[in-house]
């Protein structure tokens, strides 16, 4: 029996931290053997912000070499750039004409850019879902592997309704259940991202320094004043962002502490950060080591790049039949 089809993409802002690494990399690395995997990087969705040209590439390149770093394996998988399959802007533009306005600025996304942007709305941001129904259906994926503030974009890559053929499947939001967990970031409040603010991501290749410095300035409070008291969220955090990285020992022996208000968070935030420290310094090396790799880099890049296109090239030829387009 042939694999099923899995699509996922992570866009290429820098680079990668825990929370991708525990929310979705993760489950990359079981998924690449049990399907058909295409992992991209997102770099025309990148665009919405306007790097520069050299921090573009940069990024691209950052995020690849991460991936690989962190044992996605192109002899398993197909990783690509977005942008080297313009197959995928060809069938964007192919979408668009059924993507309704009214639609697409109902998205929860859109109206979050919209609000905390008011000076960029760009119509790439309008059609945000529109590429990604692009990158999904170019590949006829069954499965997307996305976080929940993804979900509603899939909605929009259901789009049989227009030709009354199966063309592409109706891909549906897909994780191992309860192992996709959404780390914490160190800021007190909500998840992990780069987005908000300095010192609230820790960064797969930040250097032992730089995970202490952070850490130690983790949100937390003056500390439980009775015993087995329910956690406020910036403690909270700390201790989940414990589970990924610490054993189990150390996470009980902290859970005990402040059960029994005895705990000092300065003692848990060094802990945590040693053990943050321990996790990461592999992948620390793996990255540097592939980041001067260019010869490496060129190869993956190139060969994903054609695997991709095999698989893109079918689709579009045949949504342009199904369309209209036929040759003279
Ligand atoms: N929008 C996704 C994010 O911000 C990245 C992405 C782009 C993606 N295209 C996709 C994810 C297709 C899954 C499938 O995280």
């Amino acid at each position: 029996m042939s694999k099923e089809t899995v699509v996922s993409g992570i866009r290429s802002t820098g680079n990668l931290h825990l929370g991708n690494y525990f929310g979705a990399l993760k489950n990359f690395l079981k998924m690449q053997h049990e399907y058909n995997c295409f992992f991209f990087i997102a770099d025309y969705h990148s665009l919405t912000t306007h790097p520069v040209p050299s921090d573009l590439h940069a990024n691209v390149k950052q995020v690849l070499v991460e991936y690989l770093a962190c044992g996605i394996d192109p002899e398993v998988c197909t990783i690509y750039i977005q942008s080297d399959l313009p197959e995928t802007a060809e069938l964007y533009l192919l979408l668009g004409m059924n993507a309704y306005v009214g639609e697409l600025e109902r998205s929860t996304t859109f109206k979050e850019k919209v609000r905390k942007h008011p000076d960029n709305v760009n119509a790439g941001l309008l059609t945000y879902p529109v590429l990604m129904a692009a990158d999904i259906l170019i590949h006829r994926a069954a499965k997307v592997p996305v976080g929940k503030d993804q979900e509603q974009h899939l909605e929009f890559a259901r789009f049989n309704r227009m030709y009354k053929q199966d063309l592409f499947p109706e891909p549906v939001a897909f994780n191992y259940g309860t192992q996709l967990v959404k780390i914490p970031g160190l800021d007190g409040a909500g998840k992990m991202g780069k987005s908000e603010g300095e010192g609230n991501a820790v960064f797969l290749s930040d250097a032992p320094d730089a995970i202490r410095k952070k850490v130690m300035r983790a949100v937390t409070d003056g500390g439980p004043t009775v015993e087995n008291q329910p956690k406020p969220e910036a403690i909270q955090n700390i201790f989940k962002l414990m589970e990924v990285v610490s054993s189990a020992d150390t996470l009980k022996h902290f859970e005990d502490l402040y059960n029994t208000m005895k705990i000092r968070y300065g003692d848990m935030k060094k802990q945590l950060a040693e053990d943050m420290i321990i996790f990461t310094a592999p992948l620390r090396e793996k990255i540097l080591s592939i980041a001067s790799d260019e010869s490496y880099i060129h190869k993956v890049a190139t060969q994903g790049a054609e695997k991709a296109r095999e698989s893109a090239s079918k689709t579009i030829s045949e949504a342009r039949r199904l369309i209209g387009f036929r040759h003279f």
